[in-house]
């Protein structure tokens, strides 16, 4: 079981304390130092006799808790939750500092692969970013490369979100996606659209065909491919497109990481990027018949974890 650190509940401050010094803590600490959310990192329990520094983490006997900010407290237990609330309580911590997990944030480590996820919360949080995102990173080298827009598939295109916005620019449009839920949205969502189809994909099968594409984009979905699905996919690009046609595909650059190290499972990884790098890409584009125009590093929450390669086909 890998424990996700609840990000999405810790309220903004500059300082997070976690209570609970077992595996789950020491995973949040790994994942609270991998994204840089806070400045000042405490972990506390009972067991902790004596205050000590170790790199960004302070450790602290619970019985000094009542010292340190009034930063928010992650609980970080499931089984014990309930016990350790009404301890802090007792002790006069406010409620309002107390985070407790709930089964959400305990993930099977069997569940690795991106097609059998459910995306459904990222679909919500992320419709909003459309335009700013398009912006920044595929707009600029649509203008570099005048891609020739007339034949476009939207490669996991989840609830299409991207696929809106460039079913303006492109003549026709196939988006693609292996959620059948997320397909069915975008059939209702490009239902007055005639240039737009939506389809659902097999994880290693496009069903699109043969040299019948000018141009391929993929957003925010390969960043949490393995090799062996990118392997897998390029080879089914190679197919779809035509000669010459072009891909922009956002993915991982987590493997071989400055700052941690990738694990194997996506889902254990910062912003859930696969152990898979610029590299990488560069090596199956070579096998599979494609010529890297150009790779751009980005951050994303942390530096250089992402990259957009822009590839061509022979
Ligand atoms: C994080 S969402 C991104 C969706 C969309 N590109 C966006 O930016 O909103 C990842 C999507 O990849 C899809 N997916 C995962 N594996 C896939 C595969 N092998 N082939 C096609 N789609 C896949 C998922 O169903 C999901 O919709």
């Amino acid at each position: 079981m890998f424990y996700l650190f609840p990000f999405g509940t810790v309220p903004k401050s500059d300082g997070v304390i976690v209570y609970g010094a077992g595996i789950i803590g020491q995973s949040f600490l790994k994942q609270l130092q991998a994204t840089q959310l806070v400045s000042s990192i405490y972990i506390t329990d009972k067991k902790i006799t004596s205050t000590k520094q170790e790199g960004a983490i302070t450790f602290i006997p619970e019985k000094k808790l009542s010292l340190l900010p009034a930063h928010p407290i992650v609980v970080a237990s499931l089984k014990f939750g309930d016990e350790i609330e009404q301890r802090l309580l007792q002790q006069g911590v406010d409620a309002n500092r107390l985070i407790k997990l709930d089964t959400n944030h305990a993930l099977e480590e069997g569940q690795y692969d991106p097609h059998s996820f459910d995306w459904n919360e990222y679909y919500t949080n992320a419709e909003g970013h459309n335009e700013v995102q398009f912006q920044a990173y595929l707009e600029p080298l649509m203008q570099k490369h005048n891609f020739n827009l007339s034949q476009v598939v939207d490669f996991a295109c989840g609830k299409g979100r991207i696929a809106e916005i460039l079913s303006r620019l492109s003549t026709s449009l196939i988006c693609v996606d292996t959620s059948q839920e997320a397909i069915s949205h975008c059939a209702l969502r490009f239902t007055d659209k005639q240039n737009v189809d939506s389809r659902v994909s097999d994880p290693e099968k496009i069903p699109v065909d043969s040299n019948s594409v000018s141009f391929i984009y993929s957003w925010d979905a390969m960043v949490h491919f393995d090799y062996r699905s990118i392997d897998y996919i390029l080879s089914e690009f190679s197919r779809i497109l035509s000669v010459g046609g072009y891909a922009v595909l956002h993915h991982s650059n987590a493997r071989g990481h400055a700052e941690f190290k990738a694990d194997k499972n996506w889902r254990r990884n910062p912003h859930c990027r696969s152990e898979f790098n610029a590299d990488d890409m560069h090596h199956i584009c070579s096998k599979s018949g494609f010529i890297v125009e150009e790779q751009q590093i980005l951050d994303w929450g942390i530096k250089a974890l992402d990259c957009i390669s822009v590839i061509r086909k022979r």
